[in-house]
């Protein structure tokens, strides 16, 4: 049996991620109306994996016979002024995202919920990662600039990401 907090908090989780996912969605809606497909195609991944995160969550609380609750997903709000600002939007993202999961793993830890820990530590790597790869994407953008030929070369390098379902068992 899991924890009530904890498992309010990987509920709550599901709707942030959803969230990410509709987020990242409509960054690529952004870059797709800009005619960049390539950039429209790293963020149509990144909204499969956020899709894929939630459920690694509604799975998990499942299959310790947890009640999931699904909410409302907000609407994205940001407006993108040129094409380095969804980018930055991304980590600021992913930031956020890591303080929400260092929260439940906090509160796994106070309950000794060794198993939800387990579980977690799989998206603490992921954090890690998804904060890099936003990183990456911003210093690229800076070394190379939004001229037509670095974005041109961004977009091509962009447009050969694919998906590639979580390693992870439950
Ligand atoms: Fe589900 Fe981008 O963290």
């Amino acid at each position: 049996m899991l924890d009530k907090k904890v498992t309010e908090l990987l509920n709550q989780q599901i709707n942030k991620e959803f969230y990410s996912a509709y987020f990242y969605l409509d960054i690529a809606n952004y870059y797709e109306s800009m005619n960049l497909d390539g950039f429209a195609n790293w963020f149509k991944i990144q909204a499969q994996e956020e899709r894929d995160h939630a459920m690694l969550m509604y799975q998990y609380l499942h299959n310790n016979n947890a009640k999931v609750t699904l909410d409302a997903v907000s609407k994205p709000e940001k407006v993108f002024s040129d094409k380095v600002s969804p980018l930055k939007a991304t980590l600021e993202h992913e930031i956020f995202v890591t303080s929400l999961i260092n929260s439940i793993y906090s509160a796994a830890f106070e309950k000794k919920d060794f198993r939800t820990m387990q579980f977690l530590d799989w998206f603490v790597k992921e954090q890690g990662e998804e904060e890099k790869s936003a990183m990456d994407l911003i210093a690229k953008m800076r070394v190379l600039g939004d001229g037509a030929n670095s974005l041109y070369q961004l977009n091509s390098e962009l447009g050969a990401r694919t998906y590639n379902p979580p390693s992870l068992a439950l």
